[in-house]
């Protein structure tokens, strides 16, 4: 690993703003490695700077590109400490993999990570809630409008210190009966810049209506609910939790899999199954269904009030922020931020 002078000196010059909102603030160092004639390079930490890219890069024309995100906390100076960081780095080569990209050996990914919040731990915020949110990325840099894979990527880490993704505490979200996300067989799994572009249509439909995240469904049989873009789905019914299982067309969230761990453990039934819209609508208005909130790295667990059709129909859930959501959030927050004694071995401290 080699890191520049350069970063070393922007990151003592940096000042962090005391509200720094969601992935606005970015650590002025960043770390990349090059993927040419089949090799990686070894990582350099450098001042963030802009990139320059021939206007023929690949990734501009045919979107290969994957993604990460995921955090380190440092509540009370308890940190940094990374939150499952390897599943992190699985992750990010089942996405590569599906993507026609090269794997980014474990070293080269945690190292990237690693150095980057180890030189940012002073501006990993220590109010409960925020943490410094890390984005590992890999596009394809190659030049040329051959429509093939690439050959040369580059990989990258840059970090945001933020607080909480939504503002305004629970969201109330629209069910997405005309477009698809993604269908069986296609990279709906992957976290790809393109799963999210072509999340964006609802996304300004869905504000323009006056709420704030699309609900997928199935493209199979528009019925059974998927994710919500950035997020899994949770529901609390008759006391039980239920989340649509893992499919192709789903990405397989760590928060989602850290909440089943620990519901479980706490006792409650957790079904992972799969859920239809109707049925879910029909549990909201018989009373059955109590809680219905979204998880995900960005979002941590962030309660869903209402559920809504195009044309003005309204299912309101009968708790905006129930108590299984609120014990499963501070539970979940409580082991990110080392407040609580972390028996599931998920948390990684950084210490020099
Ligand atoms: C995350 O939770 O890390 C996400 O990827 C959601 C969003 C910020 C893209």
């Amino acid at each position: 690993m080699n890191i520049t002078q350069e970063a070393i000196d922007a990151i003592e010059n940096f000042s962090m703003p005391d509200n720094v909102g969601f992935g606005k603030v970015m650590l002025p160092i960043m770390a990349v490695a090059e993927y040419k004639d089949g090799q990686w390079s070894q990582v350099e930490v450098k001042k963030y700077e802009k990139l320059q890219l021939d206007p023929t890069c690949k990734v501009l024309h045919y979107g290969q590109e994957i993604f990460e995100g995921m955090k380190a906390y440092n509540y009370k100076d308890n940190g940094p400490n990374l939150f499952r960081p390897l599943e992190n780095w699985k992750r990010f080569n089942l996405s590569g993999k599906r993507m026609a990209m090269p794997e980014v050996p474990e070293e080269i990914f945690m190292g990237a990570v690693e150095e980057v919040t180890w030189l940012g731990r002073k501006f990993v915020p220590k109010r409960s809630g925020e943490s410094l949110y890390i984005r590992p990325f890999m596009f394809a840099s190659e030049c040329n409008l051959g429509i093939k894979p690439a050959e040369e990527f580059l990989f990258m880490v840059v970090a945001s210190p933020v607080g909480s993704y939504f503002a305004g505490g629970s969201i109330k979200v629209l069910i997405e009966r005309d477009m698809i996300r993604a269908c069986s067989g296609g990279m709906g799994a992957a976290k790809t810049g393109g799963n999210y572009a072509g999340s964006l249509l609802s996304a300004i439909e869905t504000k323009k209506l006056g709420y704030d995240q699309t609900l997928w469904l199935s493209a199979t049989d528009k019925e059974s609910i998927e994710e919500m873009s950035g997020m899994n789905f949770f529901a609390v019914i008759n006391g039980e939790l239920h989340t649509p299982e893992i499919t192709d067309t789903i990405l397989n969230g760590i928060t989602r899999n850290s909440l089943i761990e620990l519901a479980k453990s706490e006792g409650l039934k957790v079904h992972e199954r799969r859920m239809s819209i109707t049925e879910m609508i029909s549990a909201i208005q018989d009373g059955s269904c109590t809680e219905c909130f979204a998880c995900g790295t960005a979002a941590i667990l962030t309660p869903i009030s209402s559920m809504h059709d195009r044309g003005g129909k309204d299912y309101i859930l009968k708790e905006e922020y129930g108590p299984i959501a609120r014990d499963l959030r501070d539970k979940l927050l409580g082991i990110q931020e080392l407040s609580i004694e972390d028996k599931f071995n998920w948390t990684k401290l950084l210490n020099r």
